[in-house]
């Protein structure tokens, strides 16, 4: 049995900032951000929440699926902008759904979160041990953010994506390959709270996103394309016979970097960056979904999903849609 996905749904903060607003609240501009990264406008959260985004994001979900909440066995939110501590977003999400049978749980991998919650989902259902699983990446990486540093806070957005997965005989997940770095953690880290109680009562604030861009992106310009390399060469899948590519959306010449270093045309490769800027674990989802919705993925289609992030993290899928 492979896991299939048979409903996607995406959510999006109502409040729209693009670049000309960013070019009035600090010192960039509109020219800079789309030459460099490809980002027009990004989402930020007001109202919503990390929760609230990833609610509505599975509702949708669950509705294309055609599954009740109380049918999902295992529940996966990719995140590392949780709104509480604990309990994990998933127990909260479990709880607005009313998926009552389900096992929840949060996976915290950065931009590469949901690959690695699909990793863990295909694992579970191959094994027969779940049936039906709700993923869900969803951010509002805009509060982890330092807005003086116009480095790091340009490039991202926040939103959520969520699929609902079952066990297939045909089709679904064909393979996946994913891998962690450790050893270079700090190129793109953002601390959190630190070690306070009555024997060591300093206390320093939680920290802001840090990031070394041009370390981030050589990482993922050399270590994409091999990790797609690896995981065609696992399905045994030819790169011409990828109906489509679909890379996390952190940069428009990442993504042309990677398409160029596999030799295949750029039009395989759909974007929605200059919409959403960088979602994190929301950014794949996102695009799944949106492009569902509007009809582009059709029965037998292979995708190659494939994410990178802070960790360091990669991942990438081969799937039959
Ligand atoms: N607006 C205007 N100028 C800016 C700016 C902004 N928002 N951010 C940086 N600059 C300036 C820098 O200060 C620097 O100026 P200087 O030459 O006077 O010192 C100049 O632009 C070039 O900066 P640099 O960092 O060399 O630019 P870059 O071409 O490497 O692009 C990134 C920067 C961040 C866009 C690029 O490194 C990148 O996309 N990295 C990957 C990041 C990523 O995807 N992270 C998430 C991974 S999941």
């Amino acid at each position: 049995m492979n896991a299939k996905i048979i409903g996607t749904g995406w959510e999006l903060p109502a409040y729209e900032a693009d670049n000309h607003y960013l070019s009035t609240i600090m010192d960039t501009s509109d020219e800079w951000i789309t030459e460099r990264t490809g980002i027009r406008k990004r989402y930020l959260a007001r109202e919503e929440t990390t929760t609230s985004l990833a609610a509505g994001a599975a509702k949708k979900a669950l509705a294309s699926s055609g599954l009740r909440a109380e049918q999902i066995d295992l529940l996966i939110v990719a995140t590392i902008t949780s709104d509480t501590e604990t309990p994990s977003t998933a127990c909260r999400i479990q709880a607005e759904l009313g998926a009552v049978h389900a096992v929840a749980f949060d996976v915290n991998a950065a931009c590469a979160g949901f690959l690695y919650a699909l990793h863990v989902a295909d694992a579970f259902i191959k094994s027969g041990i779940y049936k039906n699983a709700l993923l869900i990446g969803a951010e509002t990486l805009s509060k982890l953010l330092d807005w003086t540093d116009r480095s790091t806070c340009v490039l991202f957005g926040d939103g959520a994506g969520a699929a609902v997965l079952t066990a297939a005989e045909q089709g679904g997940v064909i393979a996946q390959s994913v891998g962690s770095d450790g050893s270079r953690w700090e190129a793109l880290s953002c601390m959190g709270r630190v070690v306070h109680n009555p024997v060591c009562p300093e206390q320093a604030a939680p920290g802001f996103l840090q990031m070394n861009g041009q370390e981030v992106f050589k990482f993922a310009i050399k270590t994409v394309p091999l990790c797609i390399e690896e995981v065609l060469r696992k399905a045994e899948l030819p790169a011409e016979e990828v109906t489509y590519f679909l890379l996390h959306q952190a940069n428009k010449r990442i993504i042309q970097s990677v398409a160029k270093r596999l030799k295949q045309p750029e039009d395989r490769f759909p974007m929605n960056i200059d919409q959403c800027a960088n979602t994190s674990a929301a950014s794949l989802p996102i695009l799944l979904a949106q492009m569902n919705e509007q009809g582009r993925l059709h029965p037998g289609d292979r995708l190659v999903l494939s994410g990178f992030g802070a960790g360091l993290t990669w991942g990438a899928c081969v799937m039959e849609w």
